[in-house]
Parts: C-alpha cells; sequence; structure tokens
C-alpha cells in the first residue's frame, strides 16, 4: 500500500478510536441538572436542602451518590425522580424538562422512564408480589402486564413466592419484588436510595448484584445513593455531596 493511502487509512483509523472513546466518555445525557435548589421552611428558619446542583449523568451509567446523613442525597433523588418539586431549577430526563410539565404529566413521564427502589421497599400491603409488580405496567395500559410481571420475578428469583403478600416474605425478597416493581416497565432510569438500609449484608448484596445486572445487560442507568465504599467503587462515577452541595464528582 502506498504512504498516501496509508496515510489516509490511519487518520480514518484515529478519527473511529476518537469517536469510540468519546462515546464510551461521554454517554448521550439521559439527565440534565442545572442550578437545582430546595429550600423549605422549618421552625428554625428557612433550610437550604439543597444550594445549586449542576450535573448530567450519561445513559446507562451506574453512578453512586455518596455523602453524611443530612447532607442532601434523598432530597436530590426525589427531585432527580420527579417525586418532589425545587424551588429553583432544571430537570431534563431524557431530553424532557420535568418541571414544566404538570403534576399528570410528570406522573407519566415517571411511569415510561424512571423506576425508584426505596430503603422502606414501600410495597403496597394488600397486594401480592405479583400484583405489586403488575400495577406499574397497569396504570402504564399494557395488556400484557401480568406476562411481563411473571417474567421480571422469575428474573429476581421469586416465580414461587408471586402470590404472597409482603409480610409472608422476608426482608430481601420483599426488596427483591420492590427492584422486580421498579424495573418492570423498562425505565431509562433506576433510582435507589440505600437499597440495602434495612438488609443483612449477604441479602444486600443479592440485591446489589441485581441492580448492577439490569445496568449492564439492560443498559438502564442506575443512580444509586449508599454508604458503603466498596458499592460506590462498583459504580462508574460517585458524586459526593456535602451540605446540599456537589462537591466531588469523580
Ligand atoms: N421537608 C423537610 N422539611 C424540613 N427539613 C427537611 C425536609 N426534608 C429533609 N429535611 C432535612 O434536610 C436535610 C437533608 O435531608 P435528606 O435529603 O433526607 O438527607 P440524606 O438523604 O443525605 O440523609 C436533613 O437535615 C433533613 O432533616
Ligand atoms: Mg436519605
Amino acid at each position: 500500500m502506498g504512504a498516501a493511502k496509508l496515510g489516509v487509512l490511519n487518520i480514518a483509523i484515529a478519527q473511529i478510536n476518537s469517536q469510540r472513546s468519546r462515546l464510551i466518555m461521554n454517554p448521550e445525557p439521559i439527565l440534565q441538572v442545572s442550578q437545582l435548589w430546595k429550600r423549605v421552611n422549618s421552625p428554625d428558619g428557612l433550610l437550604e436542602l439543597l444550594k445549586g446542583v449542576d450535573l448530567s449523568i450519561g445513559s446507562g451509567e451506574s453512578v453512586a451518590v455518596v455523602g453524611a446523613s443530612g447532607s442532601g442525597k434523598s432530597t436530590l433523588l426525589g427531585l432527580l425522580a420527579g417525586l418532589d418539586t425545587p424551588s429553583e431549577g432544571r430537570v431534563e430526563i431524557d431530553g424532557i424538562s420535568l418541571f414544566d410539565l404538570d403534576e399528570d404529566g410528570r406522573a407519566r413521564l415517571r411511569g415510561e422512564k424512571v423506576g425508584f427502589v426505596f430503603q422502606a421497599f414501600q410495597l403496597l400491603p394488600n397486594f401480592t408480589a405479583l400484583e405489586n409488580v403488575m400495577l406499574p405496567l397497569e396504570l402504564a395500559g399494557r395488556g400484557d402486564a401480568r406476562r411481563v410481571a411473571q417474567e421480571v420475578l422469575r428474573r429476581v428469583g421469586l416465580e414461587q413466592r408471586q402470590h404472597h403478600y409482603p409480610k409472608q416474605l422476608s426482608g430481601g425478597e420483599q426488596q427483591r419484588v420492590a427492584v422486580a416493581r421498579a424495573f418492570a416497565p423498562r425505565p431509562k432510569v433506576l433510582f435507589a436510595d440505600e437499597p440495602t438500609g434495612n438488609l443483612d449484608q449477604q441479602t444486600g448484596s443479592r440485591v446489589i448484584d441485581l441492580l448492577f445486572q439490569l445496568n449492564e445487560d439492560e443498559g438502564s442507568t442506575l443512580v444509586l445513593v449508599t454508604h458503603d465504599t466498596a458499592l460506590a467503587r462498583r459504580c462508574q462515577r460517585t458524586l459526593a455531596l456535602v451540605d446540599g452541595r456537589v462537591v466531588a464528582s469523580v
């Protein structure tokens, strides 16, 4: 091959490589947050829970949110998921501005794009495991809610428990139902706020493995609040909150 041709080939390869590393380094943002403030009135006066948070999270990323108790982690997660409204600022999920929507629009967007796993499971006590997982699918008008819910319950290893009520399940099993419920509609972003906080080490690690599996296999973005530094290291990125501000993003 002549020198000129080789030169062109090298340039093309360099271009492909730089594109590939850009794609790996900067996936399409799924969450974009600018100047997010949350203020609440309290008996002690005005409290600033979040003080101008800016961040961007790429599609498919796994991100740990760490910080001392009271630093604003749950407040931030609730706002990112559209469960709460900010005093100021903007959150975009998949290019849609959450707080330009009304409550109904936001609920619809949540149903389509967001899953949330809470520390305290928050299953509906009068619904079976299967009914809990079916609920978001039915709310989204899915005719195949039962089949999809059964499939996801199988995925989390609970096919034998689908007709049990939450109080008939162990903590770890309840949290796996909650993960199945959050994941069943195939959300683009899965939020988990200290999902192992009420579980023992071994049960907790099964729940965590499941969250990472869903993140890797399905390409869903994972935003995980945790106190566990080993767990934070398993995420691609860590955001550290101190007193309502993001102080480090590594
Ligand atoms: N609705 C509220 N009214 C008053 N204070 C609140 C409210 N929600 C949270 N807080 C306070 O805001 C701070 C941040 O809370 P939170 O986001 O739950 O922190 P974290 O999840 O990091 O422990 C805490 O000091 C908490 O007590
Ligand atoms: Mg919290």
